[in-house]
C-alpha cells in the first residue's frame, strides 16, 4: 500500500475515530490487523513488557529493525510506523534520516516516530519529511526523557509545560507531521491541541477529545504483571496463559493420557 499521508487530515476533516494498536512481532501483527486497526505502530514501548527492560531507552535501531520486520510480516495492507529508538535520531539530523531510511527500506514500514518537540527535533523532522519519508509526532510524557522527567508522569499539568507543550504541537505540524500522538497530559491541553491541529492527534491517557486513541497491545491484552495508570485492559492473557500452563503441566506430571500435546 502507498501511505496516502493526506488522507490522515482528510479523516481529521471527517471526523474519523482513529484506532491505533501496537504491535512487536509476526503474531501480534496479524492480531491486530485482522482487528481492523487503522495503524499498527512498533512502538519502543516494547522495550519494557517484551524484553524486560525498565525503559525504552536500551532498545537499539538494529532491534527496533529486527521486531518492524516480523510486524510487516503480520500486516500486509495497513499503515505500520516504526519509533525511532533513544538516541538513533537525537544526535543530528543526518543521524535521524539515515535511522529513517534504514527503517523505510529494511523493514518495509511506511513511517516513523520521533518524541519530542523541540527546535532541533522539529529541524530534524522537517528535513525527514522533505527527504520523502512520513513521520509522526510524539509530545507530553515523551517516554524515552525519562530520567530528564525523573518518572513515567503526567506532563503539561502548570500553565508553563501546558504551553511549551501545546507550542510544540503546533511546531510539529508546521513541520509537516502527518499525525501526533499525545501522551499522558490534562484532557483539556488535549483538548486544545486537537481543536488547533489540521492534522489528526492521536492520544493516551488524553482524554477523549483526540481524533484517535492509541493502546500499546500488551496492555490491551493484559500480559504483563503492570499497566500505565491510563491503560486499559480488555482481556486478561497473562491470568489465562499461566492457568493454561499450568493445566499442561498438571497434565504432564499426571501422565494423563491425552495431555494436548500427546494426542
Ligand atoms: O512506544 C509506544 O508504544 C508508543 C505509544 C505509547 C504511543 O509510543
Amino acid at each position: 500500500m502507498i501511505v496516502n499521508v493526506h488522507q490522515f487530515a482528510q479523516w481529521k476533516r471527517e471526523n474519523k475515530a482513529i484506532a491505533v494498536l501496537t504491535a512487536w512481532d509476526y503474531l501480534s501483527a496479524q492480531m491486530v490487523d485482522a482487528a481492523g486497526a487503522d495503524i499498527v505502530l512498533v512502538g519502543d514501548s516494547m522495550a519494557m513488557p517484551v524484553m524486560g527492560h525498565e525503559t525504552t531507552l536500551p532498545l537499539t535501531l538494529d532491534e527496533m529493525i529486527h521486531h518492524a520486520k516480523m510486524v510487516r510480516r503480520g500486516v500486509p495492507k495497513t499503515l505500520v510506523v516504526v519509533d525511532l529508538p533513544f538516541f538513533s535520531y537525537q544526535v543530528s539530523r543526518e543521524a535521524a534520516m539515515n535511522a529513517a531510511g534504514r527503517i523505510l527500506k529494511e523493514t518495509g514500514a511506511q513511517a516513523v516516530k520521533m518524541e519530542g518537540g523541540y527546535q532541533a527535533i522539529v529541524e530534524t523532522i522537517t528535513a525527514t519529511v522533505e527527504a520523502g519519508i512520513p513521520v509522526m509526532g510524539h509530545v507530553g510524557l515523551t517516554p524515552q526523557s525519562v530520567y530528564q522527567f525523573g518518572s513515567f508522569r503526567k506532563q503539561g499539568k502548570s500553565a508553563e509545560e501546558s504551553d511549551r507543550i501545546f507550542n510544540e504541537a503546533l511546531a510539529l505540524e508546521r513541520a509537516g507531521v502527518f499525525s501526533i500522538v499525545l501522551e499522558h497530559i490534562p484532557n483539556d491541553l488535549a483538548s486544545k491541541i486537537s481543536s488547533a491541529l489540521t492534522v489528526p492527534t492521536i492520544g493516551i491517557g488524553a482524554g477523549p477529545d483526540c481524533d484517535g486513541q492509541v493502546l500499546v497491545t500488551s496492555d490491551l491484552l493484559g500480559l504483563s504483571d503492570w499497566q500505565p495508570p491510563f491503560a486499559k485492559p480488555y482481556v486478561n492473557l497473562r491470568e489465562q496463559g499461566i492457568s493454561a500452563a499450568k493445566a499442561f503441566c498438571e497434565d504432564v506430571r499426571q501422565r494423563s493420557k491425552s495431555p494436548k500435546n500427546a494426542q
